[in-house]
């Protein structure tokens, strides 16, 4: 009884294939080469595209280039060495991750595994990390907001659960803040009977210590309860970061299919794209476009088609999906940032230029766009930012304009003036979303001229005073907003009421 199971394993099937008959779940091949993360095998004849396949010395990987020959395996797991002449086997399993509700406030590795010192994880149940996408019976039209506590995205850009909005601009132009917010913004007051949308950050290829103040500041803003972050690292290696956002997406359709409503942020796609390219390349599979294989906008479509708002029927649930792509000098024709933007329904232009100008959150309005967010926009909002978004057109032209020339007519010169303070309401520190009744106070009251006689540089002390002064003395109003979906006359008249008192007490 030397023999291993293996290798009876191997006989049998040798005698087996000989008459004909191929047996289906224990194929057994030989490692015939090894390296960069790559192992190739040959005699696994039956292993499936996707399929785990695990090695002697108890390492894993998955089969991701199906030969005539043989099968090329990529590692995920290496216990010892792996040497050529040893044995590999399917196992029928696809890639998966296992997923319940005890993952939330954890940070797991795109296997599951915890990465932050706590102990290991019971998975309820184990996602597949590839699936299609539900079809259109399944679904139903994006109607809910999904608000993100920033008052230029809320009213100008509004995303709707099920959406994908696309967040693209250059290195450190506030990518990662925004989609902080908008999990920060998530948070249910006690109480409430606001129903809580889970959140998943999906970290990759970042540094260690990045993801580490993530998830600091997502545990300092009371965030972390409802939050899920997968990670794989720069140091993680290619695989790990190809197949994380597969498995964030996995444990989010975990609640989606209790029909629970899920944000889930990639953060970023740039760097996924490079670790599927590099493992294109290891695996030799012909190079296209800027040397990225030709399946990758199928990569990413499969990705973010998993987004998704249910019907009824199918529980209600959503996924909204807010993808990071990170561009070189502004440069959105570049060949992933296209890709993306084609896929995605919008997207939040931020640029170097806002950003260093002080202008932040850095969203070029003129060409952010949300394609579908509209319709899931309360009514009030949508009343709201119609006047916002013509007033700053405006602007920008003008503004563009009146810098050749000193002498401006009167109505120009107000416009100006309108758009500098409408611009000046829209900056909006990180780490501080503000709930939908504070914006639609301070957005009327711009956008109706009341700050029109305040000077610039005394704005952002008027905002935060005027909601001070809402919240303190005029609470009933703010409820009321809060309450009413519409603008009804009654709010405008009181919201005037309340600046006009407001402006008497504010000192200049
Ligand atoms: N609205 C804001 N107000 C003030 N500071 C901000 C704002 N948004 C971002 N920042 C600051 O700008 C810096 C860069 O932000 P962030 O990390 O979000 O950018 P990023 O585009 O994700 O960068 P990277 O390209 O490195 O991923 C951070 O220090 C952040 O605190
Ligand atoms: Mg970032």
């Amino acid at each position: 009884m030397t023999k291993s199971t293996d290798e009876i394993l191997i006989q049998l099937q040798k005698k087996l294939n000989a008459f004909g008959f191929e047996p289906g779940l224990t194929n057994v091949g030989t490692v015939e080469q090894m390296g960069d993360g790559v192992v190739t095998v040959s005699g696994l004849s039956k292993v499936a595209m996707g399929e785990m396949v695990e090695f002697e010395d108890g390492s894993t990987g998955f089969a991701f280039n199906l030969d005539e020959d043989y099968v090329s395996v990529i590692l995920l797991s290496t216990k010892t060495a792996i040497t050529s002449g040893s044995q590999a086997r399917k196992t029928g399993n696809f890639l998966s991750i296992g997923a319940a509700e005890a993952f939330l406030g954890r940070v797991v590795s795109p296997l599951g595994e915890p990465l932050d010192g706590k102990p290991g994880i019971k998975a309820a149940k184990m996602m597949p990390l590839e699936r299609i996408a539900p079809g259109v019976v399944l679904r139903k039209s994006v109607n809910t907001p999904l608000f993100t506590g920033i008052k230029s995205i809320d009213s100008m850009i509004p995303i709707g659960r099920g959406q994908r909005e696309l967040i693209i601009g250059d290195r450190s132009t506030g990518k990662t803040s925004i989609a902080l917010d908008a999990i920060i913004n998530q948070k249910v007051a006690r109480g409430s009977r606001r129903k809580q949308v889970l959140c998943i950050y999906v970290a990759i290829g970042q540094k260690q210590g990045n993801v580490a103040q993530i998830v600091d500041k997502l545990g300092e803003k009371g965030a972390l309860s409802y939050t899920i972050i997968v990670a794989a690292g720069a140091s993680d290696g290619a695989a790990l970061q190809y197949i994380a956002p597969f498995a964030g997406c996995a444990i989010a359709e975990y609640f989606l299919q209790k029909g629970q409503d899920v944000l889930i942020v990639y953060d970023d796609l740039t760097k996924h794209s490079f670790a599927y390219r590099q493992l294109s390349l290891v695996l030799k599979r012909p190079a296209g476009r800027e040397a990225y294989p030709g399946d990758i906008f199928y990569l990413h479509s499969r990705l973010l088609e998993r987004a998704v708002c249910l019907n009824e029927k199918n529980g209600g649930g959503s996924i909204t999906a807010l993808p990071i792509v990170e561009t070189q000098a502004a440069d959105v024709s570049a060949y992933i940032p296209t890709n993306i933007i084609s896929i995605t329904d919008g997207q939040i232009y931020l640029e170097s230029d806002l950003f260093n100008a002080g202008i932040r959150p850095a969203i070029n309005a003129g060409i952010s766009v949300s394609r579908v967010g509209g319709a899931a926009q309360t009514p009030i909002m949508r009343k709201i930012a119609g006047p916002l978004r013509l007033d700053l057109a405006q602007y920008r032209e003008l503004a563009a304009f009146a810098q050749f020339g000193s002498d401006l007519d009167k109505a120009t010169q107000t416009r100006l003036d309108r758009g500098a303070r409408i611009t000046e309401v829209l900056k909006q520190t990180n780490y501080a979303p503000m709930r939908q009744a504070h914006q639609v106070a301070i957005i009327w009251a711009v956008t109706n001229g009341f700050l029109d006689d305040i000077a610039i540089d005394d704005v952002s002390r008027f905002e935060i005073e005027f909601i001070e002064y809402l919240e303190n003395v005029e609470k009933k109003l703010i409820d009321k907003i809060d309450k009413e979906e519409k603008l009804t006359d009654e709010i405008a008249k009181d919201l005037e009421k309340e600046v006009i008192k407001f402006k008497k007490r504010f000192k200049i």
